[in-house]
């Protein structure tokens, strides 16, 4: 069924993307393998935080990708491409109201129904390789923790679906924003990601070290800086933790 990605399916893991580092550092990897957990135990997201998911309910699995073709300062272009490509699913699956939301998440409306994390290997001014590790929400509609808001795919449309199925699904979507990178389509992408990014040209508030203030996201950069301009007219660039959405 799948022919570009190997996929080998673990019953019970602490954390696919954990696992995978493991087996990078033990040379087992190649370009395209792909973990999933059926029981992913203790998964992990931004800033350390848990990845909840129920044991058999979910999409949690981790993808290796050779990058060296990418320049290090191009690393971002794997999240746009990520990001889109769960974007592209969600909306196969005639999801309305998906937007991606910066850095790692996309959400139905205001709530969270995927999420990424990248653990990424340079080599000199080049990346070298990439794990993307993935969790989607897909037949879980009961969430204990409720940071920050989850929903799945089956709470949206009242349908248990197929894992592997839909693992295979979002493969192909992967697959496809893959080649449009790898052909060198960054503008496009760029294009494409800034028109589903959450908050894009609109007024909204911020905390940053400064505190809260009103400003409007105008874009991301190559780093996958966030770009926000202030009240002021100024224009600010954020990493990962400098900014807070309020
Ligand atoms: C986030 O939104 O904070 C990122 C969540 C990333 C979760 C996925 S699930 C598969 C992979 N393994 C992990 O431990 N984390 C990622």
């Amino acid at each position: 069924m799948n022919h570009r990605f190997k996929i080998k399916t673990v019953g019970e893991t602490i954390s696919t993307n954990l696992l995978m580092q493991e087996l990078e550092k033990a040379g087992k990897l190649i370009n395209g393998d792909v973990i999933r957990a059926i029981n992913q135990t203790g998964g992990i997201g931004q800033s350390g935080n848990y990845w909840e998911s129920e044991n058999g309910k979910n999409l949690t699995f981790s993808l290796f990708l050779e990058t060296h073709f990418l320049a290090a300062e191009d690393v971002f272009q794997l999240n746009k491409v990520v990001s889109l490509a769960i974007y592209d699913y969600l909306l196969e699956k005639k999801l309305t109201n998906v937007k991606i939301k910066w850095p790692n998440d996309v959400y139905v409306g205001n709530k969270k129904i995927a999420g990424m994390l990248t653990h990424n290997s340079f080599l000199g001014e080049k990346l070298e390789h990439s794990i993307v590790g993935i969790g989607i929400n897909i037949n879980q509609i009961e969430f204990k923790r409720d940071a920050p808001n989850p929903i799945s795919l089956k709470q949206i449309a009242q349908i248990n679906y197929d894992l592997e199925d839909e693992l295979n699904g979002i493969l192909q979507f992967i697959y496809m924003r893959i080649i449009q990178m790898a052909k060198g389509g960054f503008l496009q992408l760029n294009t494409d990601y800034l028109e589903r990014l959450y908050g894009m040209d609109k007024k909204q508030k911020f905390k940053d070290s400064e505190g809260s203030f009103n400003g409007i996201i105008k874009g991301v950069d190559s780093f996958g800086r966030l770009l926000v301009e202030k009240d002021t007219g100024d224009q600010f660039t954020y990493d990962i933790k400098e900014i807070e959405f309020l």
